[in-house]
């Protein structure tokens, strides 16, 4: 019997490579006794365990994929039995290439099975994770903390998720099975265990908040809930403590809710809808004409995002302007006023266009999607960026603005209207600050969105892109000019 002393913490290489050696050496899956090291404190038995190099006569096992990526999520689990299900897999795959897809065989029962709580630990981790802020902001960055307990050795696998995630915070996640932490730009997994550090901090109190709003007494459905949110997450839940009033209130409270009025829509809403029941019937504009497109946008239904808008917000300027702005979609004062650049990032850039000597009345500003996209939250909406699907979808409008106005210039203001008015696929970064020639004997200006200036959290390349960004208006003033 030969013994194999493995770290086992999720790594597909370190089984894989003793899985070759002592394939290539045609040891039988009974002689070896497969140990995990934590387990393990004399770990000389590994050096001894490995066989000598194969005899270069012996064919290489080979596996299909599938294997390989059913063999990195068991890797995963926790149960020191997994690498000797798989080196038995590995064995047996050579004599049955589709034996992995025998739903009946007690090895792929097993390895499936620890595959999916695998799956669903990594799954939970990425529900119940919850930072909190330790220490104070450095390089502009912020600073968090999370303790999991997960099942399995799963830190590896959902690592990218928070790094994707949360990738302007600086955070760590520790639990008893190793650690993962981010800095904006290494992303450093540790095996070491840790010890549970003592956290709460003031987000426990808006997680409670949250929760407690969110929770609707009458979906409640307690079976279904605890197997979404198992009770052993619960300790390191700060929401957790609720649950059981929140369970025990549900049904007077869906009584209470039941006798309330009807939930009635934000007063803004109201009031548009009142002033454009009061509007005066307009002439209808002659066809050709800003007038007459604006008209016609302002019913448009050719996407959903008609439905959740207050209003179409169209391009506005005159109608023979020689430049044209064009940003991404309107926000939340835009939506409100009908009125493309109005809010915050419409007055820094009425700021910098100023400073630069030119005049908002003589250009023509509109944007790459004509409704604001939002995700409700509370009173708040938050800007949703539109899908390339809805900017192509827009171009429609764009288009006839385009044909319309017929400008000389045309400055794309951010990604949205970079993708919406050419073919580039590059970064932004690649043709910002360059006129490039296009068709129709047109120039094209690259900048960044105002709203990106706005978003930049550190102080020090706030200032550089600013600059960057009044240089940027000032060229553009430049070519204003020779486009007369
Ligand atoms: N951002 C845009 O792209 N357009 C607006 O009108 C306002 C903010």
């Amino acid at each position: 019997m030969r013994r194999v002393v493995l770290a086992g913490r999720g790594e597909l290489g370190e089984w894989r490579d003793a899985a070759r050696a002592l394939a290539a050496a045609g040891i039988v899956p009974d002689e070896i006794d497969w140990r995990e090291k934590s387990a393990e404190a004399d770990l000389s038995f590994q050096r001894d365990a490995m066989p000598p190099a194969p005899a270069a006569s012996r064919k290489p096992m080979t596996v299909p994929p599938a294997f390989i990526e059913l063999a990195e999520t068991v890797l995963c689990h926790s149960d020191p039995a997994r690498f000797a299900l798989l080196y038995r897999l590995l064995w047996r795959l050579q004599l049955d290439r589709q034996l992995l897809e025998v739903t009946s065989d007690q090895d792929v029962v097993r390895a499936r099975l620890m595959a999916k709580n695998v799956h669903r630990d990594a799954h939970k981790m990425t529900a119940f994770v919850r930072f909190k802020e330790v220490g104070a902001i450095s390089a502009g960055r912020r600073k968090f903390i999370a303790w999991f307990e997960p099942d399995h050795h799963i830190i590896r696998r959902t690592a990218p998720f928070f790094q994707r995630r949360f990738t302007d915070m600086d955070w760590l996640i520790a639990t008893p099975k190793g650690s993962a932490a981010w800095d904006g730009e290494r992303l450093t997994i540790s095996d070491e265990p840790c010890e549970k550090p003592n956290l709460t901090d003031v987000t426990d109190e808006l997680w409670r908040t949250y929760y407690a709003s969110i929770f609707n007494p009458a979906r409640v459905k307690l079976k279904a809930m605890q197997a979404e949110m198992p009770k052993k997450y619960w300790k390191n839940l700060p929401e957790a403590d609720l649950i059981p009033g929140l369970i025990a209130s549900a049904e007077s409270k869906v009584r209470e809710m039941a006798a309330r009025e009807a939930t009635r829509s934000l007063p803004f809403h109201d009031r548009l809808q009142q002033a454009a029941r009061n509007l005066p019937t307009e002439p209808e504009a002659p066809a050709g004409t800003l007038e007459a497109l604006r008209a016609q946008a302002s019913v448009c239904t050719r996407c959903p995002l008609h439905a959740n808008a207050t209003q179409t917000v169209f391009g506005e300027g005159p109608r023979d302007a020689a430049v044209m702005f064009v940003g991404e979609q309107p926000g939340d004062q835009e939506d409100i006023a009908g009125r493309p650049f109005v809010g915050p990032a419409g007055r820094l850039f009425d700021q910098v266009m100023a400073e630069a000597g030119i005049d908002r009345s003589m250009v023509y500003v509109t944007n790459s999607v004509k409704h604001f996209k939002y995700e409700p939250r509370g009173k708040r909406r938050i800007h949703q960026k539109p899908t390339m699907g809805e900017v192509k979808h827009c171009r429609w409008w764009l288009d006839l603005e385009l044909a319309l106005v017929e400008p000389k210039l045309i400055v794309a203001m951010g990604a949205t209207a970079l993708a919406a008015l050419t073919d580039v696929k590059g970064r932004l970064q690649d043709v910002r600050g360059k006129a490039m020639a296009i068709e129709g004997g047109r120039t094209l200006f690259v900048t960044v969105h105002p709203s990106y200036l706005l978003r930049i959290p550190d102080e020090r390349l706030k200032a550089e892109e600013m600059a960057r960004f009044r240089q940027d208006m000032s060229e553009i003033q430049v070519l204003m000019t020779s486009a007369g």
